[in-house]
């Protein structure tokens, strides 16, 4: 359940009407609900509560610092993927304890940046990964605390582009091979071991590859133990699925209770990384229609809606083909029409929506791209010299921006031309 709704015949993003930000903060912006974040948090959270758990919110997916605050007072950790996410969380003020380092590709300096700020675990990936961070620890004086990511080649039943827990995928340590790794690392005078971890894809509609993986993880972790290494950390990753369309992913607490079904033996602290679940339908993106038009030739007409968001503003159709419901935010019962809703990028791929059946609309007219929460800022980018969208939260009747719109003077920031250009 979230709380963008009609009222009136108008959208309302709890108590306050889509056009009165709109008319206020200009079009393209994301619109965040604090009342639906907070209660896809806690719907998730509360499914694990009668066991030791941390939820680390995957920053990538959303990563606003009021959203990780929010978070964080909620009693959330975070999943991190760069320096740039710890930067984040911590001027969130979230705890450095509940946050971890996941991501195969950690330069030296962010080693160090998650050592100084005293993270809970790195996720390490690989094994010179962890020769790295030995060094890194040994130069600072400190013990680094680990746990491998490791890859259970399970099948996720997801897109291609989002699975990453397939032997052919980058991530992890290919779990038949992981058990080396441990050895080594159990002698490493830097190194801690503490715990396993895994994350095998994004938007799963499926529970049985989540089940299939922590089996994996279990006999892994049996088999650390008969080699006389204990660890305090099992890490699932994140990966519950949303409807944008007509998915049915399961419900989190159906979701919890699968996987709390397989640690019944096992005395541990379960680490969750969701994101999209929480965050994916908790926003939106709000952008104005243009003009319309109707190329003709070819095999047959086509009709475009030319909206004031691309591709550089919401990547998902074009990256993935991922659809978004997309809806007036006046409700409109005209006669509808296929369309493909494209915004002004110089690209074919620049559509958020093909041969869709839609309401005839006109220039000026606000539109609102549903679950757009997860995987839309973050992704944005400024493709087209185009300055990101403002990025808004509502509380209530209450609204802020919580990321101004960036400029034109800001797209050019730290550029110059050299002495040698000048005549
Ligand atoms: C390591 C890791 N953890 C967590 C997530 C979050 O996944 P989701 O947003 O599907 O919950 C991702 C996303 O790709 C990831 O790579």
């Amino acid at each position: 359940m979230n709380h963008f709704e009609y009222k009136d015949g108008e959208l309302f993003c709890e108590e306050v009407p889509v056009s009165q930000i709109a008319s206020e903060v200009g079009t393209p912006f994301y619109l965040y609900s604090k009342a639906t974040l907070t209660r896809h948090f806690q719907a998730f959270d509360s499914g694990f509560e009668d066991i030791d758990h941390i939820t680390c919110f995957a920053v990538k997916s959303c990563s606003n610092i009021a959203v990780l605050s929010l978070f964080g007072n909620l009693g959330g950790g975070a999943d991190i993927v760069s320096g740039g996410e710890l930067f984040r969380a911590l001027k969130a003020g979230m705890d450095p304890k509940q946050i971890i380092y996941s991501g195969v590709g950690k330069t030296e300096e962010e080693l160090r940046y998650g050592m100084e700020s005293g993270i809970l675990l790195f996720n390490v990936e690989s094994e010179q990964e962890l020769h790295r961070l030995n060094k890194v620890a040994g130069d600072m004086g400190m013990k680094a605390p680990v746990a491998f990511r490791v890859n259970p080649d399970v099948d996720p039943k997801t897109h291609a582009y989002i699975s990453t827990g397939l032997a052919k995928n980058k991530f992890g340590i290919p779990i038949n091979e992981a058990l080396d790794l441990y050895k080594q690392a159990a002698e490493m005078e830097n190194i801690e071991v503490k715990g396993v971890s895994c994350h095998i894809g994004s938007q799963l509609t499926l529970i049985s590859p989540f089940v299939e993986t922590l089996r994996k993880l279990k006999n892994f972790v049996g088999r650390l133990t008969d080699n006389g290494i204990n660890i305090d950390y099992i890490d699932i990753g994140g990966g519950v699925g949303i409807t944008y369309d007509d998915e049915e992913p399961p419900h989190p607490q159906e979701y919890a209770k699968a996987i709390k079904e397989e640690l019944t033996d096992l005395k541990i602290t379960l680490i969750l990384e969701p994101g999209r679940v929480i965050v994916g339908n908790a926003g939106i993106m709000v952008t104005e229609v243009q003009y319309t038009k109707t190329n003709r030739g070819g095999e047959k007409e086509k009709n475009f809606v030319v909206v004031d968001a691309g591709m550089n503003d919401l990547t998902r159709p074009s990256l993935y083909g991922a659809y978004h419901t997309i809806q007036p935010v006046k409700e409109n019962n005209g006669a509808s029409q296929v369309v493909d809703i494209v915004g002004p990028i110089c690209e074919t791929t620049d559509f958020l929506a093909k041969n869709r059946d839609f309401p005839e609309v006109k220039q000026g007219d606000l539109l609102a791209v549903m679950s757009a929460g997860a995987y839309g800022f973050t992704m944005a980018s400024t493709y087209n010299s185009r300055p990101r969208g403002a990025e808004v939260m509502v509380s209530g009747n209450d609204f802020e921006v919580i990321r101004a719109r960036e400029t034109r003077e800001s797209l050019i920031q730290g550029e110059s031309v050299p002495g040698f250009l000048e005549n």
